[in-house]
Formats: structure tokens, C-alpha cells, sequence
């Protein structure tokens, strides 16, 4: 007979907890292991009908005793089902909840006595991202009715208040903490017996690409004049490009499209956006395009005249050669590297991630996830017409190159 276990998340709202809860049930499932998730924000949300409007930042208060009932009796009925789940045909329970206090923790162990309880506790050094999260936390449906300024109060003051209670991992007998961002192990101690607890450490640390399309921008006005760098807008075949993408991807739900900041992406992105139900775009300074430093908005052709030896240089060693006061291909991989970091972490483990980037960004984007060797990376093939998708799980390896076609030549 195979072990059941509790999986109990731990950690301050927007830490990455949902998305590893997914991430860990999804793939328990390939692997056959029968997994549900028992999430108390979304319950909260279905119960709210009892108490009104429960987004509000005064009922996270440790000092309001309406609230604190209310979500003890949350945690209370998904507990009482994961029981009932593990019972009968469950074998993995995950308990998505901030579960911040000793105190919550022990009634979780206390539920569960036949079974060893694993406690997941997600951080998150990097400002940056954390505040990104925040922000597209505030385009949730529940902070609808607020601006995005009050949104974003009324969500640090959450935080604030699970702060003011929030109890670290100490004394729980099997525990594990991640660092979400960087989707590596900082601490773990296993005292018993934890079924699939090797297989737990893997997803928790790899990287899962369900579906992610990978789009370069529409035409340019640059592009026409084949010139490099610069803050071109689309042209009229760009913008048509961009509604054709938006028209194939339709049907499909793209919660979220990461850009660049630069305006052809951005357009693109938008096009894309307003055919879909709900949508947010990120732009990620990250996913910018290789600067051509002194040669920024000149023509090739201009670069082969007027510095030759720019050109000779760069042909001889595209990968390594850096443009006098920009960016080379090497020089770009760490930041291109970050901010994949950042989509992976700020998706939520939704089915379909976009990029929509440049060329030179989306070769170094591809290239971590193809073994190519470095001189190959900067020929990678990008063009206006197609798109890749990529899908990379434990059970499956998928990258194609799909063309969709514009109606303007
Ligand atoms: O021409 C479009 C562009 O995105 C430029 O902005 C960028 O310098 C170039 O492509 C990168 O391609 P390559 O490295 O082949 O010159």
C-alpha cells in the first residue's frame, strides 16, 4: 500500500505558496498519486455570501474576533475534507493556507493522527519580484471594487497583520523551507517516515513549463529599415500581425503576457489582451532587447561602413562580442535569466504563460530551455511570422514552431 501524507503550507500572503501547491498536486497526479488541493483563500471567497465582502484588510486583524472565527471555521471545514479525502481514495492532501501560528499547525497535526504531516514553508528574498506579485495580486477579482492604489493598501495591510502573528518553523517534526523565487531548498528536517518525499524535493525545485508561447513582436518601423535597438511603435502589417496573434491565441485563456518595456512588445501584448476575458501584461525590464550601445539605431549596412570593425568583431564571435557601451548575448544572460526566474514565479503555475519578446532576448530566452551550444544561440531562428511552444513536464517534452499568418504582405 502506498503512504498517505499531508503536505500543509506554510508563509505570508503572495510568497508562491498556490503556485507550488499546484505545481506539487499536478505532478503527483502524473506520477498516479491521488492529490487534491484544500485552499482556504478560495473558500473563504465561496463562503463570503455569510459575511459579506472578505477582502478587506480589517478582517485579516488578529484583533477582530468576526474574522478570526470565520477563518478558524474555514481552516476547520477543509480540514474535515481532507480527512474525509484521505479516508477514502486520497493519498496526498495539501493544505494551501498561510497556516502562519504554532498554534494552526498543531491543529492541523492533531487532525491527521495516522498520517505524517509535511510542513512547506515559502519565502522570498527578492523585493523586486515580491512586488510585482503584489501588483498583480491587485488585479484580482476580489480587490474589483478598489483602485489599484487602495488595492495595494489594503493588501500590504494583510500582510501586515499575518506578519504581526507569523511564527517561522521550529518546532514541526518534518518541514521543508523553499525559496520560491529561486526554487531552491534552504532548510528541511524529516523526522519520520514521509511517503514520495524525494519526489517532493524535485518539483519543489524544478521548473515546469506547461505551456508557454514564446512570441516575437510585430514589424516595426526599425525593422523595415532593418536598424537596430531604439523604442520603434508597430507598423500597419505589425499591428495586423499582433490582432492575427491575438485572434489564434482567442480561444485559448493567457492570464498573463510578459513583455519588455519597449513599445513594439507592448502593442503586441495589447492586441493580444483585448481578445481575451481577464488579462494582465507585465513588462519586465529583464526582457529587453540586447542594447546596441554606440550602434543603437543604425542600419546594418550603416555598421558595416562607418565601423567596420565592429562588424568584423561581432561576426567572429557573436556570443561573446559586446557592443562599446551595450550588451553581447553573454552579457544578457543573466538578467534574460532573472527574469524568466520572475515569469515563473509571478504565473501562479497557470496552463499558458506568454512572452512576447525580441529576437536576440527570445534566442537567449529558448536557449535555457534547449541544449545549444553557445556560438549556436545567437542564429536561433525568430522570426515575425511563427511563434514557439514549449511544454516541458516530467512525462512530456514538446517545442514547436507554429506559423500564423497576417493577411498583409
Ligand atoms: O533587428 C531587430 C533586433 O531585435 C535588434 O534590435 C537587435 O539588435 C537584433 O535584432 C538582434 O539580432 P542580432 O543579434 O542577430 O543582430
Amino acid at each position: 500500500m502506498r503512504g498517505k501524507l499531508v503536505i500543509a503550507m506554510v508563509g505570508l500572503p503572495a510568497r508562491g505558496k498556490s503556485t507550488m501547491a499546484k505545481k506539487l498536486s499536478r505532478t503527483l497526479e502524473l506520477d498516479g498519486v491521488k492529490t487534491r488541493i484544500f485552499n482556504n483563500g478560495e473558500l473563504r471567497r465561496r463562503m463570503s455570501q455569510e459575511l459579506g465582502n472578505t477582502s478587506h484588510a480589517t478582517f485579516f486583524s488578529p484583533d477582530n474576533p468576526e474574522g478570526v472565527a470565520f477563518r478558524e471555521k474555514i481552516a476547520a471545514t477543509n480540514l474535515e475534507s481532507a480527512r474525509q479525502f484521505l479516508s477514502d481514495i486520497g493519498d496526498v492532501a495539501i493544505m494551501d493556507a498561510s497556516n502562519v501560528t504554532q498554534k494552526r499547525r498543531r491543529i492541523i497535526q492533531e487532525t491527521f493522527p495516522a498520517f505524517p504531516v509535511l510542513f512547506v514553508e515559502c519565502m522570498n528574498a527578492d523585493d523586486e519580484a515580491l512586488e510585482a506579485n503584489l501588483e498583480r495580486k491587485t488585479d484580482l477579482k476580489e480587490f474589483s471594487h478598489y483602485t489599484k492604489e487602495e488595492a495595494l493598501a489594503s493588501f500590504l495591510k494583510r500582510i501586515h497583520y499575518y506578519e504581526s502573528i507569523y511564527e517561522p518553523l521550529t518546532l514541526e517534526p518534518n518541514r521543508i523551507l523553499v525559496d520560491s523565487f529561486e526554487s531552491c531548498i534552504l532548510q528541511e528536517k524529516v523526522t519520520c517516515q514521509v511517503p514520495y518525499y524525494d519526489r517532493i524535493r524535485d518539483i519543489l525545485t524544478t521548473r515546469v513549463v506547461r505551456n508557454l508561447f514564446l512570441v516575437r513582436h510585430g514589424e516595426t518601423y526599425f525593422n523595415l529599415e532593418d536598424r537596430i535597438g531604439g523604442n520603434s511603435e508597430l507598423t500597419e502589417k505589425g499591428m495586423d500581425q499582433a490582432k492575427t496573434l491575438a485572434e489564434h491565441f482567442a480561444t485559448l485563456r493567457i492570464p498573463i503576457i510578459f513583455t519588455s518595456n519597449h513599445k513594439r512588445t507592448l502593442q503586441t501584448a495589447e492586441a493580444i489582451s483585448e481578445r481575451q476575458d481577464h488579462c494582465s501584461i507585465i513588462a519586465l525590464p529583464e526582457f529587453n532587447e540586447i542594447h546596441g550601445g554606440i550602434c543603437e539605431g543604425m542600419t546594418y549596412t550603416e555598421i558595416r561602413d562607418k565601423m567596420p570593425e565592429i562588424s568584423r568583431a561581432r561576426a567572429l564571435n557573436k556570443y561573446h562580442y559586446v557592443y562599446p557601451g551595450g550588451e553581447g548575448y553573454k552579457t544578457m544572460e543573466e538578467r534574460v535569466h532573472r527574469g524568466l526566474k520572475k515569469v515563473f514565479y509571478l504565473n501562479n503555475y497557470d496552463e499558458n504563460i506568454m512572452i512576447v519578446g525580441h529576437r536576440a532576448v527570445n534566442r537567449m530566452i529558448l536557449s535555457k530551455f534547449l541544449s545549444r551550444q553557445e556560438e549556436e544561440i545567437p542564429f536561433i531562428y525568430m522570426p515575425q511570422d511563427r511563434y514557439y511552444h514549449i511544454q516541458i513536464d516530467p512525462h512530456k517534452r514538446i517545442f514547436e514552431l507554429i506559423p500564423y499568418s497576417s493577411t498583409l504582405t
